[in-house]
């Protein structure tokens, strides 16, 4: 939600009568978050979103999960990864705690369902691949090195122009921006690392006119179903609020860099309860004459990070390629593997993408990732 949107058509003011031109009234729904406390939007539907025809079980496969014990840093090749099919069928959890699970998902066909997280915020980050995510809200063009962030309880559909890689965040507490990156007003401060106008919002098209049987895939956390709903979920004539689905492409982000090494802080996207997600991006090194342009080591004592590796050329780390996910566990420590920090000495600039979510209770491993794993690893610091 980086700011207030107002799409298509609305009433002068929210509760009130606010009629079709056949007479008949256009049904109006809140979209609010955290019960009734937080971003919230008010949209216009041709019909009522309710009109439930049937409600059948969806068996989803279980995934098994293991404590990361021994503790100890990890490294999974997600190329390794084969599942695809639709963006939810194709979807491969990995790693999770109670607060955020991480997927990866190669989506190579179009959602012939709608989809609807009802106990998570979903941010997907797009390493591969364009298309559109189809909501209520309007369309939302997706391309490479996207964030796109779907609030909890948007029907969404996934329909990809080409075969898409992405990871999945889906997080029990809303992702949101920072708030030290807002002034009182709400506004983003001078010393953000991107503007109101980096984000996009969906494009509103002609309310779906259309009554039958539409399918909306449900997920509660451990509880689904299956919607077959009368209505079709994009009938709407307009909206406004504050939660909306909306993307934001990292070539916007303006990287913060210093005299010497930056903490990772500075390379902050997003916030949520017992998370925080950053972004590295191409930009230069530090410029002080005897500046180490990579990081120190160090252990994370209170949080387990992961990285996720998109391009260019991982200077401190060995062994990763595109796609590799790094797990360093908390407290065990971590840092540029041996020769890395005499390679590094002299180089002004770097192009590497790579996107990391740090969470502050442990991860555990889910079984699909621990079949990608380079079990060296935790070894790989040794000379
Ligand atoms: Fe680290």
């Amino acid at each position: 939600m980086p700011t207030y949107i107002r799409a298509g058509e609305v009433p002068p003011k929210r509760h009130i009568q606010f009629r079709r031109p056949d007479g008949g009234l256009y049904a109006e729904e809140l979209l609010s978050t955290r019960g009734f406390e937080s971003v919230y939007s008010l949209l216009y539907h041709l019909r009522p979103p309710t009109a439930t025809l049937d409600v059948r079980p969806w068996d989803r496969p279980h995934i098994r999960f293991s404590p990361n014990d021994p503790v100890r840093n990890r490294h999974f090749k997600t190329a390794a990864i084969d599942a695809s099919g639709n963006a939810i069928d194709a979807r491969t959890p990995l790693l999770g705690n109670d607060d955020l699970v991480l997927s990866l998902a190669h989506a190579t066909l179009p959602m012939p369902y709608f989809y609807r997280n009802a106990g998570c915020d979903e941010l997907f980050f797009i390493h591969r691949g364009t298309g559109t995510i189809e909501t209520p809200f309007g369309d939302l063009a997706y391309r490479p090195h996207d964030y796109v962030l779907v609030p909890t309880g948007t029907p969404y559909r996934l329909l990809p122009n080409d075969a898409t890689t992405m990871l999945v965040y889906e997080s029990s507490g809303a992702i949101e921006i920072p708030r030290r990156y807002r002034n009182d007003a709400g506004q983003l401060v001078e010393h953000a690392p991107y503007y109101e106008r980096d984000f996009r919002a969906p494009i509103l098209r002609a309310p779906r006119d259309e009554q039958g049987e539409f399918e909306i895939r449900v997920a509660a956390r451990e509880r689904s179903a299956i919607y077959v709903v009368q209505n079709h979920p994009c009938d709407l004539i307009g909206w406004d609020g504050y939660c909306y689905p909306y993307a934001f492409n990292l070539d916007e982000f303006a990287p913060i860099t210093g005299a010497l090494h930056q903490p990772p802080p500075v390379h902050q996207t997003f916030e949520a309860p017992g998370a925080a997600f950053c972004a590295f991006v191409p930009r230069l090194f530090d410029y002080h004459p005897l500046a180490v342009p990579v990081p120190y080591n160090h252990s994370s004592v209170d949080c387990d990070e992961v990285l996720y590796y998109v391009s260019g050329n991982f200077m401190s780390r060995r062994g990763v390629e595109e796609g590799s996910i790094t797990l360093h566990a908390a407290g065990a420590p971590h840092g540029p593997q041996p020769g890395a920090v005499e390679a590094s000495l002299g180089k002004t600039s770097t192009d590497e993408i790579a996107v990391m979510v740090d969470t502050f209770a442990p991860l555990a491993i889910a079984h699909p990732a621990e079949k990608t794993e380079d079990k060296t690893y935790y070894r790989s610091w040794l000379t």
